[in-house]
């Protein structure tokens, strides 16, 4: 197969832990014989330096002729503390995501056997657990009506779903509930928001079509605390947008590290593959960032994008190898010798070889 990779390693750590995804996939390729190539493209506040604009044009383009994207992170300490910024990194993310049309972000939580102690939770809650987050990505809050008014001293962010944009997020959930244990968890603030109720109005007419999937309803406050209570309860949970931002960095502590948590997000047009960790600022440049969140997601790359799913199994492999060697980064290896960033991504592609 001919695989045609649009590559934004964005901000921070971005470009280090996607060289390393990079040698995961070359190395797949390599092995199951599929021919791959990469466009760099600019986004984040790399772009604005270059640009003046976080998603320009040209990488919007290179985005829609690509048959994946590879997705680093966005951001940077100069624009967090400044409010009255016009553009920022950001913007960037939220761009890509609206423009490529992408409404799902598939989150898979799952736990290593020898990493469950790293988890701050008890070992017997986290051993096992395997659940999907399903997060709405292009509505809600982040894309809702925003502004100032009273001259600058009120301000407010609009939570704003229709009916067409509720409905193509839960039959996808409904889907993978269905493929997977059938257990789909639906979290809203139901009790409180008009656009929760119209959440939940939508979720109840469609149950019937699906009749072998339980659904049950979770406010999200208790969801918060059912995630680390009982992870195991969960199989597919599917949310809003906020929500689902909030609860996925939640779910991260599960597996023991932000480090270890890859993203799909799907939709209309090209499909982007992210860890769902941030451009980590502190550890940009200084090869300590662990990789593990970017070559997951290029392993879902291959099973999302191409359906090749071999080659994410491959993958899988291999991490699941590093991680048992005890070839990990500093934020898991506590005590034992830390690898680098590099050293992690080359120990997992010969491994694949
Ligand atoms: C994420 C990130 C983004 C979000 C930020 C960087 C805009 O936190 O992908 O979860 O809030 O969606
Ligand atoms: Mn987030």
């Amino acid at each position: 197969m001919k695989l045609r990779i649009a590559k934004l390693p964005g901000d921070g750590i971005g470009p280090e832990v996607v060289e390393q995804a990079v040698k995961a996939v070359d190395a797949v390729c390599a092995k199951f014989g599929h021919e791959v190539s990469y466009t760099l493209g600019y986004v984040g506040a790399c772009a604005i330096d270059r640009t003046g604009d976080p998603y320009p044009q040209e990488t919007h383009a290179l985005c829609m002729e690509s048959d994946a994207v590879l997705f680093g992170a966005v951001g940077d300490p100069k624009y967090d503390n400044d409010p009255a910024a016009k553009v920022r990194p950001e913007q960037g993310l939220l761009a890509i995501r609206k423009q490529l049309g992408l409404f799902a972000n598939l989150r898979p939580v799952e736990t290593f056997r020898s990493l469950v102690g790293k988890s701050p939770l008890k070992t017997e809650l986290v051993d096992g657990a395997d659940f999907l987050c399903i997060r709405e990505l292009t509505g809600g809050m982040y894309f809702g009506e925003k502004g100032r008014k009273d001259g600058g001293d009120t301000a407010f962010d609009t939570c704003i779903y229709s009916r067409f944009e509720v409905e193509r997020i839960l039959k996808l959930a409904f889907e993978y509930a269905q493929r997977r244990r059938k257990h789909l968890t639906v979290v809203d603030k139901a009790n409180v928001l008009e656009s929760s109720r119209l959440w939940r109005q939508i979720a109840r007419e469609m149950e019937p079509q699906w009749p072998d999937v339980t659904v049950d309803y979770m406010f999200v406050d208790n969801a918060a605390m059912q995630l680390i209570r009982q992870p195991k309860f969960f199989d597919v949970l599917v949310t809003e947008n906020t929500f689902g931002d909030i609860l996925t960095d939640e779910a991260s502590c599960i597996s023991g590290s932000m480090g270890l948590l890859a993203s799909a997000s799907v939709g209309a047009h090209t499909s982007l593959f992210e860890p769902i960790h941030g451009s980590y600022p502190q550890a940009a440049g200084k090869n300590i960032a662990n990789p593990v969140a970017a070559i997951l997601s290029a392993a879902m790359m291959f099973e999302y994008a191409f359906g090749l799913m071999e080659e994410g199994a491959a993958i899988r492999k291999a991490v699941a190898a590093s991680i048992d060697a005890g070839v990990v980064t500093e934020d898991l290896a506590a005590g034992s010798k830390a690898y680098s960033t590099s050293e992690v991504g080359d120990w997992i592609a010969s491994e694949i070889k």
